[in-house]
């Protein structure tokens, strides 16, 4: 039995149809991220898996209990960190975790015990009895994690974890998450940051005005576009290429520049060495990132304020000789 279970699952607010026929297969322990642009649909999405919105169709089950007719087991066994803030920052964080321990019908006990384990695990234990609104953002986020932990779900549902954080932040809330894989804990996460998804996702699907428009690994993904691209600067470009060809590359040449469209590039670059007697001055690789990706299945760019962080990611690797 799968962890998270969706099947056509449609939802329409008035004419507008947020979530057009999804389906999902999410096993135990996996880390899997809905990757979209803003109104594809995310939040819309975990709403319903998390029982607070009702599907206009379609089904959908968490441990496999149905989120519409076994609504309040779901709830029992999933954890949601919601996108929009919803701690009480007028209380301390332990008080806050103590309060959902008891929506939780925690015991005393087990609260407290539970209370310093999560509050470890995200590194807050030093600030437990200090007020949330002398927390940063970073710290915020942290605890909301944290209280998602609280009474030990299977499956938690984190909606964009780091949004508007900076990227070290963002980074030490990844470390928490790939904890949770550790721990066994299903993670069902929302982002439109490409990095993250990149990093974090055991898989990912592509998610464009409320459908999948492509799912798999993140090597899946950016190897069902067509592979790497190699770049080479040498002393004779014009008898490398030919070389190249004659050896069955498909290589061409764009300025002073021989390019090679390369299944693994990793494998592909000492052969080349290996054949050639022209000084080579640079090889350069990419792997196409997970924006071609987008571009290729929707034909549209994922988001203009984030292209130089793709371009910052884009190269891997660098070789000179
Ligand atoms: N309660 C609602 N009433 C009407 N329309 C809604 C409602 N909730 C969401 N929508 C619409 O459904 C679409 C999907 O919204 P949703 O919040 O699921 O997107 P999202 O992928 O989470 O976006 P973001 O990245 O901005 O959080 C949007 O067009 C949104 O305007
Ligand atoms: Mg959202």
């Amino acid at each position: 039995m799968p962890a998270i279970e969706v099947r056509n699952l449609v939802k329409r607010f008035g004419s507008i149809v947020a979530v057009n026929g999804i389906s999902l297969e999410i096993e135990y322990g996996e880390i899997f991220a809905l990757l979209g642009p803003n109104g594809a649909g995310k939040t819309t999405t975990i709403s319903i898996l998390a029982t607070l919105l009702k599907p206009t169709s379609g089904e959908a089950k968490i441990n496999g209990y149905d989120v519409v007719k076994e609504a309040a087991k779901v709830r029992q066994s999933i954890g949601i960190v919601f996108q929009d803030p919803s701690l009480d920052d007028r209380l301390t964080a332990r008080e806050n975790l103590d309060i959902h321990g008891r929506l939780y019908h925690m015991s005393r006990e087990e609260r407290q015990r539970r209370i310093e384990e999560v509050l470890e695990m995200v590194e807050l234990l030093d600030r437990a009895d200090s007020i949330v609104k002398t927390f940063s953002g970073g710290m915020r986020r942290r605890l909301e994690i944290a209280r998602g932990l609280m009474h030990k779900p299977k499956v938690l549902f984190l909606d964009e974890p780091t949004l508007g954080l900076d990227p070290q932040t963002r980074r030490h809330i990844w470390e928490y998450v790939e904890k949770l894989r550790d721990e066994g804990v299903t993670v069902l996460l929302t982002t439109h940051y490409m990095e993250e998804a990149d990093y974090l996702a055991d898989r990912i699907a592509i998610i464009d005005a409320g459908k999948i428009v492509a799912e798999g690994s993140p090597s899946e993904l950016k190897d069902s576009v067509g592979g790497d691209i190699i770049k080479i600067k040498c002393s004779d470009a014009e008898n490398m290429l030919k070389k190249l060809v004659s050896n069955g590359y498909d290589a061409m040449l764009v300025d002073d520049e021989i390019v090679i469209k390369a299944k693994e590039a990793e494998k592909m670059i000492p052969k080349i060495f290996a054949i050639a007697d022209e000084e080579i001055k640079s090889i350069t690789y990419k792997e196409p990132s997970l924006e071609d990706v987008f571009i290729h299945y929707t034909g549209k760019v994922f988001r203009d304020e984030e292209v130089d962080e793709i371009e910052a990611s884009k190269m891997k690797w660098r070789m000179r000789r």
